[in-house]
């Protein structure tokens, strides 16, 4: 298949969800915007399935101005909101060898996939379904898997090792807990009464409710402690590690502790503090396809709204209290 190149194919129009300015979840619109063209090394993906992610919602937001350096410093340079998608090829770049037109593709592509049409790299985070897997369920798994796959890589995790999850019901929480299981570690989850059954069908050996229970009170102590949700911190769980354990947050915690931490806990004491990072690749996205296919990952959906709900979709994930993920459908599965 060759790539579409006529000047009036450039101006085919799509739906998008798009933002001029920061702020809160009202300033999302869909609009009719330019369809992509994709270029020679591109693949362009109908959207059957996208997402709202927290990262969505702090790029949105620039709640923490730092972002805006990356984004834009007084508006956003690009506009269209999402990042990961579900979907068809609808047509290739004449140097696409890996992927055909009609494939079921998922994957991430940094801004802009809560649209009809996305272009993606075929070298780009993008890889085929895993058998059988419907679009909606593909997009709610490439995000918070692929983060606690990055950010659980050092942590050594195999048989006679363990973890303790904590917030394990979020997107990267309850993604955690089923990769430590897949590696062999015993795994420990941390939420609420009403995800106990969640975390525990996800392979979780143990549940604590912390409403119930200060997990750093029982005397337990753990190789690594994962704080998935950003809302722990290295100080207060450091007794529940073990002497040479260490501890991952996803955020940076009260006065940006945790960097901190992890640079000086590199020289000083045995414990370790790591401030995990999302590193978004194709390797990590065809192992996940891998995983599912063998049935030793699923994926978890709290909610899923029409694109058109995208204002109502983001103000739930900002509840903070979301199970799992949060899906955007454009139209319906053709499959
Ligand atoms: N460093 C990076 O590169 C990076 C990348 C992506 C995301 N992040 C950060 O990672 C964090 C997690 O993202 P996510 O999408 O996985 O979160 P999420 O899905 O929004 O997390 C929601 C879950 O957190 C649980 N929770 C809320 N308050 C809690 C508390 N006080 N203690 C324990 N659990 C609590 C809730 O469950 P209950 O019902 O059990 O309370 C809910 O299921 C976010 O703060 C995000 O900013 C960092």
């Amino acid at each position: 298949m060759t790539v579409k190149t006529e000047r009036d194919e450039t101006r085919q129009r799509m739906r998008a969800v798009v933002y001029g300015r920061y702020g809160p979840p009202e300033v999302l619109r869909l609009e009719d915007v330019e369809r992509p063209v994709p270029n020679p090394d591109e693949v362009l993906v109908r959207v059957r399935a996208t997402s709202v992610t927290r990262t969505d919602t702090g790029l949105r937001s620039a709640e923490h101005f730092i972002s805006r350096f990356f984004t834009g410093l007084r508006r956003p340079k690009r506009t269209i909101a999402g990042m990961e998608l579900a979907g068809e090829v609808e047509a290739v770049g004449c140097d696409v060898t890996e992927f055909r037109v009609g494939d079921r593709v998922f994957g991430i592509k940094s801004f802009g996939a809560n649209a009809e049409f996305v272009s993606v790299r075929e070298s780009g985070v993008l890889a085929h379904l895993p058998a059988g897997m419907p679009f909606e369920e593909a997009a709610a798994v490439p995000d918070g898997a692929i983060t606690a796959m990055a950010m659980l890589r050092d942590a050594d995790l195999r048989k006679g090792r363990s973890i303790l999850v904590y917030g394990a019901s979020g997107s990267i929480g309850t993604a955690a807990v089923q990769l430590a299981r897949h590696l062999g570690a015993r795994v420990t989850a941390v939420c609420s009464a009403e995800n106990v059954e969640l975390v525990r069908s996800l392979g979780a050996d143990e549940v604590v409710d912390y409403l119930q229970e200060d997990f750093t009170k029982n005397g337990e102590r753990y190789d690594v402690v994962f704080d998935a949700v950003g809302k722990h911190s290295f100080l207060r769980c450091r007794a529940s590690l073990k002497p040479s354990g260490t501890y991952i947050g996803t955020d940076l915690g009260f006065l940006w502790q945790l960097p901190l931490l992890a640079l000086a806990t590199r020289w000083i004491g045995e414990r370790k503090a790591k401030l995990g990072i999302a590193r978004y690749t194709k390797k990590d996205l065809r192992f996940l396809a891998e995983l599912i296919e063998a049935g030793a990952y699923r994926a978890v959906i709290d909610r899923s709204y029409p694109l058109e709900d995208v204002v109502a979709a983001t103000q739930y994930v900002e509840t903070g209290q979301k199970t799992g993920n949060v899906v955007l459908t454009l139209g319906r599965d053709p499959r």
